[in-house]
């Protein structure tokens, strides 16, 4: 049996905490998310690494809180991270709560960043409203509004698909997919300084929005799919700016990307690097259930395994289990893939559940872990890791 590690109260990131059997996951995560809650309304994703507010971590972070029971802070950190909202309806994607002066001259803004993140906030809202969380209108409105500016405003590919502006922007920020944009190949330092130059280029709105980038023209197909169906999630609740339609729109452009071959959707743009196979490439399955990706998610010499979806395919020459968004297993995209597996009724869902229990307990509630032994990476522990209650 796994055994996860559980911060004291009050605690940050480390602490050398007893170890627990994984039985007391729920304990875990509910002592984790404590010691990482911050007065004024937000869960930083870990003490030291991550010590600020993210944009999507915060839409799974109220997840995890409506999990917990406590629809408040489920609320107000979703209130909280829709705030920083722009007059486009641009969500920032972090905020620097108490430290508005922090990377302020990287970002050339006081207070957030300058770029976004995957809209999980339609999920989000969707969610903690079936779970009869009130959720206030105007947090609402602010969601379709995040949505609508994706929709709307941002840069498109000539097939219709949206662009981001920035690897950050997709969540996985160091993913093979990008390797086009690292002259001489992948390493981590230097892609580090490619992405810095990278926001040189970002074409922006008077206010400062983020709408296109030349040099970064990238239609990720993970993203497609989660702006595709975040707005679905939100029709369910509030039709109006025809979010039903504009989702369609967008899946049915995204599924045109769908390679027979490869068993993946991939990016629109100019770059061939956009066809690795990797496992947020399959979040398409949210809003087209194809039954090849899920075979795809089952297959233990691709992206299946026990303990979640490998984050990158074993087969790709840019496999590396250990490394940063290069193999390890994402627990926000486990979750999410499982997710699209339970809507379709796709038995993969199952092994994809018992891989997130698994390697979240085994991890230490780990950022992300090795797809075969579990073996922790990045900030241990971090707060997405407690979608491993939800599945
Ligand atoms: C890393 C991840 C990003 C996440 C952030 C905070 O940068 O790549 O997706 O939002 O950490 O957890």
């Amino acid at each position: 049996m796994g055994r996860v590690t559980v911060p004291g109260e009050g605690e940050g990131l480390e602490g050398g905490p007893a170890p627990l059997p994984a039985d007391d996951l729920r304990a875990a995560v509910a002592a984790m998310m404590r010691a990482h809650w911050r007065d004024g309304g937000h869960t930083v994703p870990s003490g030291s690494v991550y010590p600020w507010q993210w944009l999507w971590d915060s839409c799974f972070h109220a997840l995890i809180w409506a999990e917990l029971g406590d629809g408040d802070r489920a609320v107000a950190e979703l209130t909280n991270a829709l705030a920083v909202q722009d007059e486009l309806g641009f969500v920032p994607h972090m905020t620097y709560h108490g430290d508005p002066s922090a990377r302020a001259d990287f970002w050339g803004r006081p207070g957030t960043s300058s770029i976004t993140q995957p809209p999980v906030y339609g999920h989000a809202v969707a969610e903690l409203v079936r779970r009869g969380v009130t959720v206030p209108d105007e947090v609402v409105e602010r969601a379709v509004d995040g949505l609508r500016f994706l929709f709307d405003h941002r840069a498109r590919t000539a097939d219709g698909l949206v662009t981001v502006v920035h690897p950050w922007e997709t969540g996985c920020d160091d993913s093979p997919r990008w390797d086009g944009w690292c002259p001489g190949g992948y390493e981590r330092a230097r892609f580090r300084v490619v992405k810095g130059d990278l926001l040189d280029s970002v074409v922006r709105a008077e206010g400062g929005a983020p709408l296109a980038n030349p040099a970064f023209a990238v239609a990720s197909a993970g993203f497609n799919a989660l702006v595709a169906w975040n707005a679905v999630e939100l029709a369910g609740l509030t039709d109006h700016d025809g979010l039903r339609s504009s989702a369609d729109e967008l899946a049915e452009a995204l599924d045109r990307r769908w390679d027979a071959d490869l068993s993946t959707w991939t990016d629109d743009g100019p770059h061939a690097s956009g066809r690795v196979r990797t496992a947020d490439a399959l979040l398409g399955t949210l809003v087209v259930p194809r039954a090849e990706a899920f075979a795809a998610l089952a297959d233990p010499s691709g992206l299946g395994g026990p303990y979640g979806a490998a984050g990158t395919d074993r087969r790709e020459t840019a496999y590396d289990p250990d490394a940063y968004w290069r193999g390890p297993v994402w627990p926000q995209l486990t979750y999410l893939l499982h997710r699209a597996a339970v809507t379709a009724g796709d038995p993969v869902a199952g092994a994809l559940a018992a891989g997130l229990r698994t390697g979240a307990a085994a991890s230490g509630l780990a950022e992300y872990w090795h797809p075969d032994t579990a073996a922790p990476g990045g900030a241990v522990p971090q707060s997405w890791t407690g979608l491993a209650l939800l599945v």
